[in-house]
């Protein structure tokens, strides 16, 4: 969630958290200042028990984002809402859990469970935090995203383009003789790209635009590559390196993988062809950056949601904690 954007939806909240934690503290400073030097508040003075019952609630009440976030369908009231009630709710439980402890750190399952309480709200601001920074940086530096689920098919079409790019340079009889690229494909995916090649009379390649504030990846058809004589290198380039890459992008650990790598390989490249050539290198070089976009991408989603295996197991944890702590503490005050 954006908090910068719709910053005057949280201000309401944010006041009246403020407003409910300078009022508890203060109920804690007056119950501090009346409790005798020889005992300290515990949590059966009202003033903790009441911090107790609304912390506690407060986490209940924050764990049920996971159920709410399964079963959608059940349509309860807007995720906004919810996503708000969630992080300010759960930031005013710090100050209403660490007053019901009344600081007192000698009981080890009380302190385990505000351990475990203060990790769970930390993970979350840790999540909260990159969910402002991550969307923006990968508009920023992924103007080609794609679906995440999609990458590894849409890189196969990526392997596909560019085996067609070199069919139509390198010339369709030639192309029959040669080695299918790198056993990526198979000989009869092959073939069926031979044929493509030689029917189609386009070819498309991706470019970034900027339209106002909002830039993106465009698709631009251009009419089919000519065949250009003595471009086997380009053939080679791809089979030995490019396919790979295009398919596995950095886990093939292609020197494509560095951007400067990359631009130093696709000028030695354009060195060893005829200039009529270069038209297919240069949308050989944009499939490539198109696919290390896509290992960018693949590196901000992991950012983006690796801080829930955290926060989700961790807050599960807290929750049966917190029922251990009630029962035990009902049976402390109501043995028998
Ligand atoms: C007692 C405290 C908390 C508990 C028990 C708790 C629990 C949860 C649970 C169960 C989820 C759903 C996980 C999922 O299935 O995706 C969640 C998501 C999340 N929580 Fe918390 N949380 C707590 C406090 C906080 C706080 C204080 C913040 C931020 C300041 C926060 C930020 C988030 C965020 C950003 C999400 C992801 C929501 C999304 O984008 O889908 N949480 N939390």
């Amino acid at each position: 969630m954006l908090i910068r954007r719709n910053w005057r939806e949280h201000l309401p909240w944010i006041i009246v958290i403020l407003a409910i934690s300078v009022v508890s503290i203060y109920w804690y400073g007056v119950l501090a200042a009346e409790t005798p030097w020889d005992r300290r508040p515990k949590g059966s003075d009202l003033a903790l028990f009441v911090f107790g019952i609304a912390g506690g609630s407060i986490c209940l009440f924050e764990f049920l984002l996971w159920p709410r976030k399964r079963w959608r369908v059940l349509r309860l009231g807007p995720t906004k809402v919810w996503m708000r009630a969630h992080i300010w709710l759960g930031l005013l439980a710090v100050p209403l859990l660490i007053l019901h402890s009344g600081f007192y750190f000698r009981n080890f399952e009380a302190t385990l469970l505000l351990v475990l309480f203060l990790i769970v709200i930390l993970s979350g601001v840790w999540g909260l935090i990159l969910q402002q920074i991550i969307p923006q940086r990968m508009l920023a530096e992924v103007p080609a995203e794609t679906i995440y689920s999609q990458i590894e098919h849409v890189s196969n079409l990526l392997v596909e383009e560019g085996d067609r790019l070199v069919i139509a340079t390198c010339g369709v009889t030639k192309a029959t003789e040669a080695e299918p690229a790198t056993a990526l494909i198979t000989a009869r995916e092959e073939e069926a790209l031979l044929a493509a090649a030689a029917a189609s009379t386009h070819y498309t390649v991706g470019a970034v635009r900027q339209v106002g504030g909002v830039q993106g990846m465009v698709l631009e058809s251009k009419p089919a590559l000519q065949p250009v004589p003595n471009s086997e290198p380009l053939r080679d380039f791809f089979n030995q390196t490019a396919a790979r890459y295009l398919k596995r992008g950095a886990e093939s650990r292609s020197p494509l993988v560095d951007p400067t790598q990359a631009r130093i390989l696709f000028s030695d490249l354009r060195l060893a062809l005829d200039p009529a050539a270069h038209e297919a290198v240069a949308a050989l070089e944009n499939l490539c950056d198109q696919r290390r976009q896509f290992d960018r991408q693949a590196k901000l989603h992991y950012w983006l949601h690796n801080w829930l295996w955290v926060h989700l197991p961790l807050s599960l944890a807290l929750i049966l904690l917190m029922f251990v702590h009630i029962y035990k503490t009902l049976q402390y005050w109501w043995p028998g």
